[in-house]
């Protein structure tokens, strides 16, 4: 394998310890009421990394990914692509880099030996889906099941399908398989508007598109951080992209994309995350290994509810006042307005302001399922349609609440940190999917937080 070390361990997926909260019995318990102080590392980013382990689909060189973050939707997205036959290896299970853990991962698919994803595999990620851009692109052929409905909303696929039918596909729809073929010659580059924003198509048509003949471009795209990082990832594999970051991508396709080493950008939503958490407990953290500039809107309206937030040259430095929070109306948006996977957290902090608070979700139409359990600990939230109405600085008082989601789950434990007593959060798995040791890094900042086993 090019590239790789000869100290790299390669993981056989039967072999892979299993991940803590796997079984979905742990609990995490909080007991709220200490301010945070300390360092935070900032993990690489998930809605980045998984997209960068996609591409290595592309290629029959070694893609080498720095910073992966250690979390279960991670594991599960490697699993899905050694059943196409990317051959996936790892320095050191958890190599120490600077203040935090991150892996170096390296990916190799001489040969893709099964175009066809289960739905077996699909339906535990929606992200598994985007698969569907490279086998298509490097293959002429892909069989990915629909991913079905989730939690937070009903989140179809049909911008894929008439995005890559856009690029000269021929897709059926059969028995709950997406059936994909390219013409002859390979897909074809074309001019393509996406009706609605989204992050996932806007990844999956860039893949495809690069090695397609011609010239692709793609309007009203996803503007994310992570669209900019695979871009920038499939450029360094020879990709000829413009305009990532902006509404309009160009891709110029090539005959073959070559292997590449690229570090996974950090995770915006886990800073915002530890940012909200410090903003509502009180105290002073240094968040390091992150970028202030990747979630200005966020930052933004934690700075209106009264934190005090300086970007440092390796990170954030954030003071929070906890009992001194203002409310602060947001609304939900594409990048770069504020981003719905912070929005339950935000909730979380807004249950604190004095006085009264709106928020609005317009991403998906069922992201709210963490209001019931925010009232457990004694939020007063009311609901219409899209609109959340927060009565803030609410006592919350610690009781056990249930994990519905993966944001969702977070808000739990931020508003937990802020109750009087004790916080149990159950179905922690959904932790996994997405906060890479959650426990460790705020118990070093002197909270306390613990996975209990049942
Ligand atoms: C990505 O999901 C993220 N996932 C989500 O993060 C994030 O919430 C979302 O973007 C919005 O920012 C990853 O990056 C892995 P979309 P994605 O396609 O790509 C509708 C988290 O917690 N839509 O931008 O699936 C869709 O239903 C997660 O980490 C269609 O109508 O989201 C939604 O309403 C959860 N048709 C809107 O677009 C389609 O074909 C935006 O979804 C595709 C999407």
């Amino acid at each position: 394998m090019a590239g790789v070390s000869s100290k790299a361990t390669r993981l056989s997926f039967k072999e892979r310890p299993g991940f803590p909260g796997k079984c979905g019995m742990d609990q995490i318990r909080v007991v709220g009421g200490n301010p945070l102080k300390g360092v935070i590392p900032i993990s690489g980013a998930k809605n980045a990394a998984l997209p960068l382990i996609i591409s290595s689909l592309l290629t029959s060189d070694t893609l080498t990914l720095e910073n992966v973050p250690h979390l279960a939707d991670v594991e599960l997205l490697m699993r899905i692509l050694g059943n196409h036959g990317v051959d996936i290896s790892v320095n050191g299970r958890r190599e120490r880099q600077s203040d935090g853990y991150a892996r170096t991962i390296h990916f190799n698919c001489p040969t893709i030996t099964e175009t066809t994803a289960s739905y077996d595999l699909v339906r535990k990620m929606r992200a598994s889906f985007w698969v569907i851009g490279p086998l298509l692109a490097r293959e002429g052929i892909a069989r990915v099941s629909l991913p079905g409905g989730c939690a937070i909303g009903t989140r179809p696929v049909d911008l894929f399908i008439d995005g890559l039918k856009a690029l000269g596909a021929e897709i059926e729809i059969e028995q709950g398989y997406v059936e994909a073929r390219a013409p002859k010659g390979g897909l074809v580059g074309r001019h393509y508007v996406f009706p609605k924003v989204s992050v996932g198509a806007t990844h999956t048509l860039m893949m495809a598109a690069t090695l397609a003949n011609g010239t692709t471009v793609l309007e009203n795209s996803a503007r994310e951080p992570e669209v900019v990082d695979l871009a920038n990832c499939l450029k360094a594999m020879g990709a000829k992209i413009e305009g990532a970051g902006t509404p309009t991508i160009s891709i110029n396709g090539v005959t073959s994309l070559s292997g590449a080493r690229h570090t996974v950008l950090p995770d915006r939503i886990e800073t915002g995350t530890y940012a909200m958490a410090v903003a509502m407990a009180g105290g002073e953290v240094t968040l390091e290994n992150t970028d202030a500039s990747l979630l200005s809107a966020a930052i933004e309206a934690i700075r209106a509810a009264g934190a005090e937030i300086t970007p440092t040259e390796t990170g954030i430095h954030i003071i929070g006042h906890g009992d001194d929070i203002r409310p602060v109306d947001i609304t939900t948006e594409p990048y770069p307005g504020f981003p719905t996977d912070l929005q339950a957290q935000f909730m979380a902090l807004m249950t604190r302001a004095k006085g009264t608070s709106r928020i609005v979700e317009t991403i998906f139409e069922n992201r709210f399922m963490h209001v019931q359990e925010l009232a457990r600990l004694g939020a007063d939230i009311s609901l219409s349609g899209q609109t959340a109405t927060i009565k803030g600085a609410s006592e919350l008082h610690g009781a056990p609440v249930m994990a519905t989601d993966l944001r969702a789950s977070v808000s739990l434990v931020i508003a937990g940190l802020a109750a009087k007593g004790e916080t149990t959060v159950s179905r922690v798995y959904h932790l996994d999917r997405g906060f890479e040791r959650l426990e460790e890094k705020l118990t070093r900042c002197g909270a306390i937080v613990e996975r209990v086993s049942d």
